[in-house]
């Protein structure tokens, strides 16, 4: 496909209208979706740059990947740089278009994009087994994040999952907080239901046979990343000095705290 800059940037503005772009693409020549790369660590560009540093020492030109949730395809399409194949899969037709977008505006061959519910037993069953499985923003998505794990357990040995946790719950605990907050228009399938600590999604995994687990969190934040597989893997990882982490735990833990504390005082029942 050859478009003109002008078609291109039409074209960006009309799937943009449907649905407003989630990820924030720089096709060159000044053409870029419109969104707005703040420092949250659940945009693309920023998420980006936390899992980079993991892939290039997991992926080489051999491996297989599937990305569940691709979205708007710029994971998909990245990983594909560094891969043999990549099957990028989302249940949201309009986001499978702008992927399909991207891909072609890019030229980038070896990844295809398919709309496929994962929670669904036929269309998961549909899938191969990958190389590599990644995961990211869509564990706190999902309804069901114990047959999510599963259904990713079954497509790889080795998962990269990146989700949104609790602040108020301590790393160590294996707990699931439920905060469901409602989707905006034009994008049914944001909707938030369960936030799993690290240690509930490594527990999950463990009765899926996995044994090997890298935790990546800055513990400023509340986006898990956690390598998870069933061979044991040898990743060289920056880790955060061990008292930065403790305080900012403590620090998180203090929030939550306060903020059940103000709900029970605050409550009328
Ligand atoms: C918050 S986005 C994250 C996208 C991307 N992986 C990222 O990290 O920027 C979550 C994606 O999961 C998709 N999704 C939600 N439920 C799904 C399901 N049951 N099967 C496949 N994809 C699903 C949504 O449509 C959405 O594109």
């Amino acid at each position: 496909m050859h478009l003109t800059t002008d078609k291109i940037k039409e074209r960006i503005e009309t799937l943009g209208n449907t649905q407003p772009w989630n990820h924030a693409f720089d096709f060159g020549n000044g053409i870029k979706t419109p969104v707005n790369t703040t420092t949250s660590f659940g945009k693309n560009v920023n998420k980006w740059e936390r899992i980079k540093p993991v892939l290039s020492q997991l992926l080489t030109k051999t491996s297989t990947v599937l990305d569940v949730g691709s979205n708007d395809g710029f994971f998909s399409i990245r990983m594909a740089e560094m891969s043999q194949e990549v099957m990028g899969l989302d249940v949201d037709e309009h986001r499978v278009e702008k992927a399909q977008f991207a891909k072609e505006i890019l030229k980038v061959e070896n990844v295809r994009f398919e709309k496929l519910n994962i929670l669904n037993d036929d269309e998961a069953a549909r899938l191969k087994k990958y190389d590599f499985c990644t995961c990211l923003g869509v564990l706190h998505r999902l309804p069901d994040p114990f047959k999510l794990l599963l259904v990713l357990s079954q497509k790889s040995d080795t998962l990269i999952l990146e989700w949104k946790t609790h602040k108020g719950v301590g790393l160590e605990e294996a707990s699931l907080y439920f905060s469901p907050a409602t989707p905006k228009p034009n994008d049914p399938y944001g909707e938030q239901f369960f936030l799993p600590s690290f240690a509930c999604v490594e527990k999950v995994l463990e009765k899926n046979g996995f044994r090997y687990f890298q935790r990546l969190n800055k513990s400023h934040s509340n986006r898990a990343l956690l390598i998870a597989s069933r061979r044991t893997l040898n990743l060289k990882v920056e880790k955060e000095p061990k008292l930065v982490s403790k305080l900012n735990n403590i620090k998180f833990l203090t929030k939550g705290y306060l903020r059940s504390l103000i709900n029970i005082i605050s409550s009328d029942r």
